[in-house]
């Protein structure tokens, strides 16, 4: 493979339309002189940068001057002065990053909400919920109460992702690159780390069709370490949750976990929130679901060959007495010999 990706390559803007269209509405909102607030929120790499980053676009069409700031950065008073000018021209202001904002600069966008949104100004902040800042929230919600729109980035649609894959890599991609792709959960920033560890560990070869495709298996480990690292600034307490419950399945219901993990089923769920928070696990009916397979794979083989035999075999006993079938016992029970992955 001779086209390795480069940092800041001009990739374009996937399936992010209607977000733009959303948020072009409110630049003519801003440009008619009217003032809007809107909460920008996501899973971390889900594309809120990237987004916010594209509205210079549709500002210069419409008039409208951007200032895009990115947290930890900018000086309270950086915030206040930049807030507080009488504005002749309509302008968008874009915070990104607002959990990473100082108490200072929370403090003084607190203060703005009480007096709402901001004629001629369209205000976009950038979020993450985790890890949570009790400062952070106060702020959000007094903003929220101040009739911000809320914005929540999702997963890009799978076609989306696998054209994203192709971009990066230059060509068409193949069926198995196409299922690692997949197991990225439609976030960007695991799709890019995908392509990046096939590129680094040359594992992607050209057929004569054109299509680019793994070969191999060398790669894993460093797969295993890029989806790591993307969940790597959740607490220790959530990943060493996350991980027990990446031996049960690509999906599990919390009384399982409780009783895996032998604690009461309040503290399991009360860490388990930030996970969820997170955007790393989701709930569907009873169930929690990995968003991102890569990040549970990542998480089961990050634990040590003892611990998962014996989470293994807790696990066995734990379905087994809460009725789970006979061969999802059996399957439990093989892997604490250490036959297969899961
Ligand atoms: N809609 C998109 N289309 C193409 N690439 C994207 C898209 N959204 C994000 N990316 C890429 O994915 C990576 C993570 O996006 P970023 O905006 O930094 O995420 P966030 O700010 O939400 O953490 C970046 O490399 C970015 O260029
Ligand atoms: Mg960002």
């Amino acid at each position: 493979m001779d086209e390795p990706v480069e940092a800041g390559q001009p990739f374009s803007l996937l399936g992010r339309s209607a977000e733009l269209d959303d948020l072009d509405g409110l630049l003519a909102a801003a440009a008619a002189r009217e003032g809007a607030v809107v909460l920008l929120e996501g899973e971390a790499g889900i594309g809120r940068t990237r987004l916010v980053e594209a509205l210079g676009h549709g500002a210069a069409m419409l008039g409208v001057d951007l200032v895009l700031l990115r947290f930890p950065g900018p000086a309270a008073a950086t915030i206040d002065g930049l807030l507080d000018a009488a504005t002749d021209r309509p302008r968008a202001v874009v915070l990104d990053d607002v959990h990473l904002a100082d108490d200072a600069s929370l403090e003084v966008l607190h203060r703005y909400a009480h007096s709402g949104p901001i004629p001629a100004t369209l205000l976009v902040l950038t979020e993450r919920p985790v890890p949570y800042r009790e400062a952070v929230q106060r702020m959000v919600v007094a903003w929220v109460r101040a009739g911000a729109r809320n914005l929540e980035l999702r997963p890009l649609a799978p076609s989306a992702a696998v054209e994203l894959a192709e971009q990066l890599v230059g060509h068409r991609v193949g069926p198995l690159l196409r299922g690692v792709v997949s197991t990225a959960g439609g976030n960007p920033r695991l799709v890019t780390a995908v392509i990046r560890a096939a590129l680094d560990a040359a594992a992607l070869s050209e057929h004569d069709d054109g299509v680019v495709d793994i070969e191999g298996v060398g790669w894993q480990t460093a797969l295993d370490a890029a989806a790591r690292t993307h969940i790597g600034y959740l607490d220790p307490g959530v990943l060493a949750l996350l991980s027990q419950a990446a031996v049960l399945g690509p999906s599990f219901v919390v009384p399982d976990l409780a009783a895996l993990t032998n604690q009461p089923l309040t503290d399991c769920w009360r860490t388990l929130r930030h996970a969820l928070a997170a955007g790393v696990v989701a709930a569907r009916g009873d169930r929690l679901v990995f968003r991102h397979d890569l990040v549970r794979t990542a998480l089961y083989a990050g634990l040590d060959e003892r611990t998962r035999r014996s989470l293994h075999i807790r696990a066995a006993s734990t379905l087994g007495e809460a009725g789970a079938p006979p061969h999802v016992v059996a399957a439990h029970l093989e892997r604490a010999q250490g036959a297969g992955a899961l």
